[in-house]
């Protein structure tokens, strides 16, 4: 069992907070590029986003950028994406490799029932709780900046499990011969029990492996959890460990990802 639970939107959601910069500012509505409405913390609310496609597109972007040059991703290559959500890391990727082929994989019950659907009314409802109402005449421009009112994901997203026969054989049949097998992001997800084995089959799928993975940081020493209870470590041996409550779980054995999983796969840090 993953450390979160994958079939659960409000756990996804919790992982992001994102600030965009459109605010409601003493009745009225700001966003960026906006002559500057000068107010006091408490006469401004902005609207936060969660794992909405807009606003993580970025920080997607970012990571495919680290991404393609750490492993030299070239147009030939076939990529599985192992923990893609909806796939838009492999889009950022797609942008910068043209032709490249990435196969998106989610085991994930809430993913294979909201990729299809689009936004809208979760975005609606947070725009409403903030006071941004549709009677307002500026609501469609804050909504278009939000959302492009399509659908979460625009990938065909792969409910298969590489930990099985079955999962490897279907996603072989359908894509050919993977090159690489990559994680987005799924390690701090996983007991090192769970990490370890999914490592070792996507070994199986692919001839090289490597995990994108946001590592634990040192600026968090001074706090009980960086984030909340994940399976933070750093990508390599520091020597100076990970100062935090996970050391007190059982599932957690080792400090570094590299040390972990086969000495054949590469950490990409995001
Ligand atoms: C932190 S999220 C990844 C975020 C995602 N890459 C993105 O860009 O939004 C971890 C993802 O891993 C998926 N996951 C966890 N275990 C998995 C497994 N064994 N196979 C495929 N996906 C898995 C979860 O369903 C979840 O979508």
């Amino acid at each position: 069992m993953p450390l979160l639970d994958i079939s659960d939107k409000a756990v996804f959601h919790r992982q992001n907070d994102i600030g965009t910069g459109v605010y409601l500012i003493k009745g009225q509505i700001y966003i960026p590029g906006d002559k500057a409405i000068y107010s006091k913390a408490h006469e401004r609310k902005e609207v936060r986003l969660q794992l909405h496609r807009k606003v993580c597109m970025a920080f997607r972007r970012g990571w495919a950028e680290k991404l393609v040059p750490a492993l030299g991703l070239k147009s030939s290559d076939i990529v599985a994406q192992i923990g893609s959500s909806f796939g838009w890391t492999a889009e950022e990727v797609d942008k910068l490799v043209p032709d490249i082929t990435v196969a998106c994989v989610d085991t994930s019950s809430w993913v294979a029932s909201a990729k299809g659907e689009t936004e809208t009314a979760e975005i609606e409802a947070i725009l409403a709780d903030v006071g941004i109402l549709p009677v307002m005449s500026r609501y469609g421009e804050v909504l278009a900046q939000l959302t492009d009112g399509g659908t979460r994901a625009r990938r065909t997203i792969e409910n298969e499990d590489v930990a099985t026969g079955k999962g490897r054989a279907n996603l072989k049949t359908k894509y050919g011969n993977f090159t690489w097998a990559i994680t987005d992001n799924v390690l701090p997800w996983l007991t090192d029990a769970e990490a370890v084995d999914l490592d070792a089959a996507m070994h199986k799928l692919a001839p090289n492996v490597a995990h994108q993975v946001s590592p634990y940081d040192h600026r968090y020493d001074d706090k009980p959890e960086p984030f909340q209870v994940l399976n933070w470590k750093h990508l390599d041996v520091t020597g100076t460990g990970v100062k935090q409550e996970l050391l007190d779980q059982s599932w957690y054995t080792v400090s570094n990802w590299k040390s972990l999983l086969n000495a054949d796969s590469v950490l990409v840090g995001v």
